[in-house]
């Protein structure tokens, strides 16, 4: 755990999330996923009748919406995702003399978190870009993000799977309390669309796109109603659990290029039972180092993948279920935003909570890793 001391104190002084306009219901989602279902079985019906290939199932919304909470996710195109032919978004490639859609989303976040916070893009002397999946290796989208912003200083890119923004955030944090910045932001555009396997049963209905951004600053400064940061923590459990093997050596072995494990895969069930347990202990013990008792905190904004899973975090830390204010979910309107959607929920649940009151932002998921940062309201 890190705590401010001798260092700069920071304060979270502005936050913006963005989002693309197009909507793909659960309804939508399952007619198409139907179809495909239906024509491939279909296709082998003969081996399907002989036993020697398993039927695929249809998926259905009240499942979608009873697993996880979900019902419905922004994305970057639902042309073709939702074509059975295709089923993979439409975004096209770029020119290298524009601005990537990574690094455009994170832009559009990033304006609304200087807005915020009454800064100016100028004024931005650190970018952390964090997000699970990264469209280009390099040059890191980080820089472009800075360059688009009118910035200086540095910046760069981390990966770490769904705590990727919570990290990016300590780093910014870190950061300014080192004094190596004084306007770090810490930018997460996440196309979750573009890794999922919208053909898997399983996980077709996961995720949804959206860009969110956190600005931190001196507390020293910082505008009335900043969330000061208390202390971050970060952990780390190994686990191939959740996975996507798409990398840069795909393309050495083409008969392995395609396979569907270069997208997004899970055990979604042994996630849900080791995770619970780990987040929850995680939590309460990085609550218990700074001398804050669960029920002292006004505010969960926990990872959001599962509502249920939610659910069982905040009974294992406080002894009951939270409430919707307590432990806020956008999965019903955003689906999982991968790393993004504690970070979201900070943002869209952080207005109201008085001076002096405490919230832990808290992130959980693939690698496994944990990350989270306890924050007072200024
Ligand atoms: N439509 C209809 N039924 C479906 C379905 C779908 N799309 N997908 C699965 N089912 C069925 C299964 O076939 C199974 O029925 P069966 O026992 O008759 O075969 C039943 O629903 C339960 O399947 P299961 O896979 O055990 O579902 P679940 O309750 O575990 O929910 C998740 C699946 C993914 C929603 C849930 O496990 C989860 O959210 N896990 C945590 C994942 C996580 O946090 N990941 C981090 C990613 S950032």
């Amino acid at each position: 755990m890190s705590k401010a001391g001798s260092t700069t104190s920071t304060a979270i002084t502005g936050s913006g999330v963005w989002h693309p306009e197009t909507v793909i219901t659960n309804a939508e989602l399952c007619d198409a996923f139907n179809v495909w279902v239906r024509r491939e079985n279909d296709a082998h019906a003969a081996e399907i009748a002989a036993g020697t290939r398993t039927a695929m199932r249809e998926s259905t919304p009240e499942f979608i919406e009873k697993a996880s909470g979900i019902k419905q996710r922004y994305a970057a195109d639902k042309v073709g995702v939702l074509d059975p032919d295709r089923m993979v978004p439409n975004i096209p490639d770029r020119p290298d003399d524009q601005l990537a859609l990574q690094a455009e989303w994170a832009v559009n976040a990033a304006k609304l978190a200087l807005a915020q916070a009454g800064r100016e893009g100028k004024d931005v002397d650190l970018v952390v870009l964090g997000t699970s999946n990264m469209q280009r290796l390099y040059p890191a989208l980080a820089i472009e993000v800075l360059d688009a912003l009118g910035g200086t200083g540095s910046g760069f890119d981390i990966a770490l799977g769904c705590s990727s923004a919570t990290m990016a955030i300590t780093l910014a944090t870190e950061s300014v309390q080192l004094g190596k910045a004084r306007c770090a932001l810490a930018v997460t555009p996440e196309i979750t669309t573009g890794f999922l396997n919208f053909r898997d049963r399983d996980s077709h209905f996961i995720f949804g796109d959206a860009s969110v951004a956190i600005l931190v600053e001196p507390l020293a400064g910082a505008r009335p109603g900043s969330y000061e940061v208390i202390s971050t923590k970060a952990m780390a459990r190994f686990s191939s659990n959740i996975r996507n093997n798409q990398g840069y050596l795909n393309r050495c072995d083409p008969a392995h290029r395609d396979d569907s494990d270069k997208l997004f895969y899970q055990q979604g069930r042994r996630v849900f039972k080791d995770v619970v347990p780990m987040a929850a202990r995680f939590i309460g013990e990085h609550l218990a180092s700074a001398g804050v008792a669960p029920t002292e905190i006004a505010r969960f904004w926990l990872h959001q993948a599962n509502s249920n899973m939610n659910d069982l975090i905040a009974q294992r830390l406080i002894g009951r279920s939270a409430t919707a204010l307590e432990a806020p979910l956008i999965l019903e309107e955003y689906a999982n935003t991968a790393s993004a959607g504690s970070a979201i929920a900070f943002s869209k649940y952080s207005d109201d909570l008085p001076s002096g009151a405490y919230g832990i932002m808290a992130s959980f998921g693939a690698g496994y890793s944990l990350g989270s940062l306890l924050l007072r309201r200024t």
